[in-house]
C-alpha cells in the first residue's frame, strides 16, 4: 500500500435489523450481548479470565490471566492444565452420551451418526494406537485425509496425548505435503488411500508416496485409513492400515493434562514472501476461542443442528468443525463432497434432510450456487434453517442478498465473520440478535477484541469512509502464538509495522458513519483465490522453477466466482509462448502447488516493468492484468516501453 488512503467507490445503504422473531428465539439476548460488551470493556483481562472459568473443564485453574513480559510472545492462563479432547467429549458424557455429535453425508450420499460416546471411544482407541506407534507428548503428526470424521478422530487423539497436528488440505499436491512435513519435521503422517469427491478419485496416498519419496526424513510411520478401497501400495515396517493400528486398542485412553501454552497444532497458511508459515496455536487461549465463538456468533444451543462446509484442512474446519462444536456439545453435519455434485442442489437438499439450523460458508460457494439459478433452492423448505454465515473473503452485497433472500428467505440474520488462520477465531463480525447488518460490511469487533484502523503513521483513521490498516491492539486469548521454527518472522510480520502490541492482520479496512467495518483486501502480495490465501511469491516460485521460464511476476484480477483469479506475467529463456506452453505452465503450477494455485491466465512478454532500483512494478501489473486504464506514476520505469506490450497482448 502506497497511497497514504485507500479509498473505497463502494456505498451501501441498505441496513437490516435482527429479525424479532430471531431474538424471540435467541440464547443471547441483546441485553446480554451488550454486557459482555461493558464486561469487556471495563476490564479487558478480568473478562477474559471469567469465559476461560465459565467455558473450559481445568484439569489445574489458572491463577495468571495474561503474561505480557515478552510481548509480542503473549501467554494466556499459563499456569492451568487442561486437555483439549477431555473438553470437547468426555464432559459430554453424563448429559449427552447418546446426542448425536457428527452426522457425515460421504460424497456418494451414505449417513452415518456418531454420537458423543461413540466419539470418545473411537478418539481413545486411535490415540492409544498413536501411542502404540510411537508418537508422543509434543511429537508432531502430519494430518492427510479427506474431510471425514477420521480426520476429526485424528486430531482429537492427537490433543488427548498432547502430540501436536499438522493438517494438510487434501488438494495439496506432493512437494507442498513434502515441505509442511520437514519443516514440522513430523514423526508420523496420517492419510487416506483416497477418497471420491464430486465423484472422482482424489488419490491421497500415491501422493503423499511422492512427498515421501522427496524428502520427509522424519517420518517412522503411516498410518493409512482405507477410505476408496483402491490399490494402494504400503511400506513394510512403515505403513500400515488404520484398522490394524486399532485393533485391540482400548476404547478408553487417559488424557494427557498439558499447560494452557502447550501447542495444540500448527497449520500452514501462504505469506507474501518464502515459504508458508506454520502457524503455532495454543491449547487452553485457543479453546476458549472456539467455545465462546459458536456461543456468541452462532448462538449454537442444544437443539441446534449446525452446519460448517470446509474442510478440516483449513483453519475453518478445526475451529468450526472439529474443536469449537463439539466442545459446546452441539450436533453437526460433516460433508466429504462438493457443492455441484450430482446437481447443485447439493447444500440445500442437505439442509433439509438433516434439518441444519445454522449454515456457515463461503462467498465463493454462494457466488457459485447463485449462477446455477434459484430452481435449485427453490427445490426445497430451506425452513430449518435460523442463521447463516460466511467466512474467507468479502462477499459482494448481490451475493449477499441472494443468501439473504433465496436461502435464508429473510429470516436468517446474516454473520459476515472477519477472521485469519492467525486470529484463531471470529474476530469481526456481526452478532445475530445484536447487529444491524449491511450487505459486505463485517460491522464491529467482538466482546474483548480491539479492532483499529491505523494510517501508515500509525494514528487512527477517523474519517469514515477512509482505509487503512486493520489492526488489534490488545492480545486476544484464541491468537497464534508464533511461526514454527520462526520466532523472529512472527515478530517481524505481524508486529514489525508499529509496536509489539499492534497486531497487524495484513488486510486494509475501512468504516462507516455507524463506525461499521469492511474489509477492503489484503495490503500484501497474497490472494484471495476461493476464500483461500496464496503468496503470489509461492506461484511465481513455481514457475521459474519451470525449464523454459527466466522470471515470473504473479497478480491477481477479480474473478466472479472465485474472487480473484491469478494472472502470471512469463517471461521466457528462449523463444516466444504459445497457447501451449501455457496450458503446459498452468497444469505445472498445479502439480507443484495445487489446483487451487492454477493460474487463470499467462500472458508472455519479453521483460516486466521495473523501478530503476530492479523492484517489479506489481501495481501496474495489476492494472494491466485488469484491463483498467494505466493511470500511476509511470515516470520511474526502467524500461516504459514494456508496459505498450504488456497492454497489447492481453487485449
Ligand atoms: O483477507 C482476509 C480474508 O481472508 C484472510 C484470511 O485467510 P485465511 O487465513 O485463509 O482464513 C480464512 C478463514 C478464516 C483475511 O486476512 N477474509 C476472511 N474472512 C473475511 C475476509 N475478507 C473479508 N470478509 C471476511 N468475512
Amino acid at each position: 500500500m502506497s497511497e497514504n488512503k485507500i479509498e473505497s467507490v463502494l456505498r451501501e445503504d441498505r441496513v437490516f435489523e435482527p429479525p424479532r422473531s430471531f431474538v424471540e428465539q435467541a440464547t443471547f439476548k441483546p441485553d446480554d450481548i451488550q454486557a459482555l460488551y461493558d464486561a469487556a470493556n471495563s476490564d479487558h483481562e478480568g473478562f477474559w479470565a471469567d469465559q476461560a472459568q465459565k467455558h473450559i473443564d481445568w484439569h489445574k485453574p489458572f491463577t495468571q490471566t495474561l503474561d505480557s513480559t515478552d510481548a509480542p510472545f503473549f501467554k494466556w492462563f499459563t499456569d492451568g492444565q487442561l486437555n483439549v479432547s477431555y473438553n470437547c467429549l468426555d464432559r459430554h458424557l453424563d448429559t449427552r452420551g447418546d446426542q448425536t455429535a457428527i452426522i457425515f453425508e460421504a460424497d456418494d450420499g451414505e449417513v452415518e451418526h456418531i454420537s458423543y460416546r461413540e466419539l470418545h471411544a473411537r478418539v481413545c482407541r486411535f490415540a492409544n494406537a498413536l501411542k502404540a506407534n510411537g508418537l508422543g507428548k509434543g511429537d508432531r503428526a502430519v494430518i492427510y485425509l479427506p474431510n471425514v470424521p477420521q480426520a476429526t478422530i485424528a486430531m482429537l487423539a492427537c490433543a488427548r496425548i498432547g502430540a501436536i497436528h499438522s493438517v494438510v488440505f487434501g488438494g495439496f499436491s506432493a512437494p507442498s505435503l513434502r515441505d509442511r512435513i520437514d519443516d514440522a519435521e513430523a514423526k508420523m503422517l496420517i492419510t487416506a488411500d483416497g477418497n471420491y469427491r464430486g465423484g472422482k478419485l482424489i488419490p491421497l496416498k500415491d501422493v503423499a508416496d511422492k512427498a515421501l519419496s522427496q524428502g520427509c526424513e522424519s517420518i517412522d510411520k503411516v498410518i493409512v485409513l482405507k477410505r476408496s478401497g483402491t490399490d494402494v501400495s504400503m511400506q513394510s515396517g512403515r505403513d500400515l492400515w488404520w484398522h490394524d493400528a486399532i485393533d485391540g486398542q482400548a476404547e478408553t485412553c487417559e488424557p494427557e493434562w498439558v499447560d494452557a501454552e502447550h501447542p495444540l497444532f500448527i497449520l500452514y497458511t501462504s505469506g507474501s514472501t518464502g515459504k508458508p508459515k506454520g502457524i503455532q496455536h495454543s491449547s487452553g487461549g485457543y479453546l476458549l476461542g472456539a467455545i465462546v465463538t459458536c456461543r456468541w456468533v452462532f448462538d449454537l444451543r442444544d437443539d441446534d443442528v449446525f452446519w460448517c462446509t470446509a474442510d478440516v484442512g483449513w483453519i475453518t474446519g478445526h475451529t468450526y468443525i472439529t474443536y469449537g462444536p463439539t466442545a459446546c456439545g452441539a450436533t453437526q453435519v460433516m460433508f466429504e463432497g462438493v457443492p455441484t455434485y450430482p446437481e447443485p442442489d447439493r447444500f440445500w437438499k442437505m439442509v433439509d434432510t438433516h434439518q441444519v439450523t445454522i449454515f456457515y460458508t463461503a462467498p465463493t460457494a454462494i457466488r457459485a450456487l447463485m449462477k446455477h439459478g434459484d430452481e435449485y433452492p427453490q427445490r426445497h423448505a430451506l425452513d430449518s434453517l435460523r442463521i447463516l454465515g460466511t467466512v474467507g473473503e468479502p462477499i459482494n452485497p448481490e451475493a449477499w442478498m441472494w443468501y439473504r433472500q433465496v436461502i435464508g428467505h429473510e429470516r436468517c440474520p446474516i454473520v459476515d465473520t472477519w477472521w485469519q488462520t492467525e486470529t484463531g477465531g471470529h474476530m469481526i463480525t456481526p452478532l445475530p440478535s445484536y447487529s444491524k447488518t449491511k450487505p459486505g460490511s463485517v460491522t464491529h469487533p467482538l466482546p474483548g477484541i480491539s479492532a483499529e484502523i491505523l494510517d501508515e503513521s500509525g494514528k487512527p483513521v477517523t474519517e469514515a469512509g477512509s482505509g487503512g490498516v486493520l489492526v488489534v491492539t490488545k492480545p486476544w486469548p484464541y491468537m497464534l502464538r508464533t511461526i514454527w521454527n520462526d520466532p523472529e518472522r512472527y515478530k517481524e510480520t505481524y508486529f514489525g509495522m508499529y509496536d509489539a502490541h499492534t497486531y497487524v492482520a495484513g488486510d486494509s479496512a475501512q468504516r462507516d458513519e455507524q463506525g461499521n467495518f469492511r474489509i477492503l483486501g489484503r495490503i500484501d502480495d497474497v490472494v484471495n483465490i476461493s476464500g483461500h490465501r496464496l503468496g503470489t511469491m509461492e506461484v511465481e516460485s513455481a514457475l521459474v522453477a519451470h525449464t523454459s521460464v527466466a522470471e515470473a511476476a504473479v497478480v491477481s484480477r477479480p474473478h466472479d466466482v472465485k474472487g480473484e483469479a491469478i494472472v502470471a506475467f512469463v517471461i521466457l529463456k528462449t523463444g516466444d509462448g504459445n497457447d501451449e506452453l501455457a496450458s503446459d505452465l498452468r497444469n505445472w503450477v498445479a502439480e507443484q502447488l495445487g489446483a487451487i494455485a492454477k493460474p487463470e491466465e499467462i500472458r508472455f512478454a519479453d521483460g516486466l516493468p521495473k523501478t530503476r532500483s530492479g523492484k517489479i512494478m506489481r501495481r501496474l501489473l495489476r492494472t494491466v492484468a485488469r484491463g483498467d486504464e494505466v493511470t500511476q506514476d509511470v515516470s520511474t520505469l526502467e524500461n516504459p516501453q514494456i508496459l505498450e506490450q504488456l497492454q497489447a497482448r492481453g487485449s
